[in-house]
């Protein structure tokens, strides 16, 4: 099928317009740049290596589907945990609450103390299927892997949900936005139309 051409694929490469796109490709600054403006959660992704707790920070986490109940991380095709989790065929994603951005950044291999080699010394219990679950967490998956996809230089991991936890009370989630963590500081909710509230 022949897609019509978008109205911008005919402007010149030199056009010198604010936001307009050269007809093909992005270059990697403007991708990130334009990215970044999708606030996502955080959450650190871990597995088990021979009985060993391990984790990464993760942000392209989403839900695919309820039933079954699917959902998904994606995971550079670089990251040390991937191979990790093809061998247990089973991951965990916790999701973190707004006062664990020190967690992330270890998780996400910043020199911490204590380091990522002692699980950042987060306190853990084994969930389903022995998957750490983290104590902080203000909501648990425990997925058996169902699917790997490789995208582009990512691997989908797709996840079917086997248990879940979450924690207590109303911790507000840490968010990312713009390559910072971002906390709420003052929020008001909506309901959706038609929708009841959980
Ligand atoms: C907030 C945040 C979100 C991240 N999200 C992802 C992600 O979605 N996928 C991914 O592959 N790496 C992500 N990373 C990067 C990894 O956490 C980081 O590169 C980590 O050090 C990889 O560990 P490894 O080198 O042992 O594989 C994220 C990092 C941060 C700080």
């Amino acid at each position: 099928m022949r897609l019509p051409r978008a109205s911008h694929a005919a402007a010149p490469p030199s056009d010198p317009r604010p936001g307009v796109l050269p007809p093909e490709g992005v270059e990697p600054d403007d991708l990130r740049r334009a990215l970044g403006r999708f606030a996502t959660g955080v959450t650190v992704v871990t597995s088990l290596e021979t009985d060993r707790p391990r984790g990464v920070t993760v942000s392209a986490f989403m839900s695919v589907s309820l039933d079954p109940p699917l959902v998904l991380v994606a995971l550079d095709q670089a990251r040390t945990l991937g191979p990790v989790i093809r061998a247990t065929g089973a991951y965990a994603v916790n999701i973190l609450g707004e006062d664990d951005a020190a967690l992330s950044d270890c998780f996400a291999g910043a020199p911490s103390e204590p380091g990522r080699d002692v699980f950042c010394g987060a306190a853990w219990r084994p969930g389903a299927l022995g998957m750490p679950i983290l104590e902080r967490a203000i909501a648990s998956l425990v997925c058996r892997l169902e699917d790997v996809v490789p995208v582009g230089d990512h691997h989908f991991l797709v996840g079917r949900v086997i248990a879940v936890s979450t924690g207590h009370g109303h911790a507000s989630p840490l968010l990312y936005y713009r390559r910072r963590y971002l906390r709420i500081e003052r929020a008001t909710t909506t309901p959706l139309e038609g929708l009841a509230d959980h």
